[in-house]
């Protein structure tokens, strides 16, 4: 089985040092561990150019975006891998902009309903199925980690991690705060801190290749979500009804022995975002928002030209002189 960390930090910094001590406890665990370092790598944004689609559509085992950048090493690797460990500096409150820009364009593109419509399809029409490893029940744990002293400063970053799990269905088996950096100079000077560190890799590699009913959530707390076992909360003003931020789950807050608790009945746990169930509801209102879009495009297609033009008024302004990415 193998292991594979991913740090979105600067060279030898903080991430790199976690996500190393964490593949110590993967091969501890009997696996092989991969280590990248994308600071220094090319992962531009999704541009919704929808060449992903199209290139899947005439037959490719994958929606693989096109854009010729070191997106698809990186996504390569992920798909190699039989467990995960992402590291993240946060910046602004939640998770680094490459992050961001590595999860939109693995989302849409790798979600496992959809990828499993898709291969029952090609198989019945005789043809070779999707990439297998699209398949794969992958053990994930993230450590989103920032220089504050508070973990107030870096609340955005696990619910914003964990997205990159959510489409291909991996499972969380574990997390870590990453605040304080500031204070630790170096998270090497301590040693518990590393330990755990250490721990949440071999809790990842424990788990990498076993199936996911088997698979067990091994943070130092439950959370507040069953799935994700994080503590963010969507509040709508209806009552007492919240909704896990990451997972979409609805349940009923309530003070128990003095602390905030979320009833979450069963049918709502399994259409979280980090359920199978949760992203076929999705897959089923994707397929039923297109058949509307062609019957409001069949009525009122020929209607939006004229609705469009008093917005012909306002000019894009655009920069003088193109800037090229390059590597550095
Ligand atoms: C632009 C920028 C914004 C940052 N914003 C935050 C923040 O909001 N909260 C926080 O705790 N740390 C913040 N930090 C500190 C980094 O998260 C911290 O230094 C982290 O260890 C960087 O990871 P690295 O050492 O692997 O590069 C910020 C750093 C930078 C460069």
């Amino acid at each position: 089985m193998q292991v594979l960390a991913i740090s979105f930090g600067h060279k030898d910094g903080n991430c790199d040092i976690l996500a190393k001590k964490a593949l110590l406890g993967a091969k501890a665990a009997g696996c092989d561990v991969k280590f990248i370092n994308t600071n220094n790598l090319i992962i531009e944004r999704c541009t919704g150019c929808t060449a992903c689609d199209k290139v899947f559509e005439k037959g490719a085992e994958a929606k693989l975006c096109q854009r010729p950048d070191d997106f698809r090493f990186v996504r390569d690797a992920i798909m190699d891998a039989d467990g995960c460990i992402f590291v993240a500096p946060v910046y602004s409150v939640g998770v680094t902009g490459q992050y961001k820009n590595l999860l939109d364009r693995m989302g849409a593109s790798h979600d496992r309903a959809a990828m499993i419509a898709a291969d029952k399809q090609r198989k019945a029409e005789g043809k070779p199925g999707v990439d297998p490893r699209l398949f794969k029940d992958r053990p994930v744990a993230y450590i989103p980690v920032g220089g504050a002293r508070t973990p107030g400063w870096t609340s955005m970053g696990l619910p914003m991690m964990h997205l990159l799990g959510v489409s291909n269905l991996m499972i969380p088996v574990d997390y870590m705060e990453g605040y304080g950096m500031g204070d630790r100079v170096s998270p090497l000077l301590d040693k518990p801190y590393m330990d755990r560190v250490f721990q949440l890799g071999k809790n990842v590699g424990e788990q990498a290749g076993i199936p996911r009913e088997k698979m067990e959530w091994r943070g130092d707390w439950e959370g507040v979500c069953p799935s994700c076992h994080g503590t963010t909360l969507t509040y709508r003003g209806e009552g007492t009804k919240v909704e896990c931020t990451v997972c979409g789950s609805i349940g009923d807050l309530c003070i128990e022995d003095g602390k905030i608790k979320v009833n979450y009945p069963a049918d709502q746990i399994a259409r979280g975002r980090y359920q199978p169930g949760g992203l076929v509801e999705h897959y089923e209102e994707i397929q039923s928002m297109m058949k509307n879009f062609m019957e409001v495009i069949k009525e009122h297609g020929a209607e939006i030209p004229a609705l469009a033009k008093e917005l012909e008024e306002i000019e894009e302004t655009k920069p003088e002189h193109r800037t090229m990415l390059k590597r550095v």
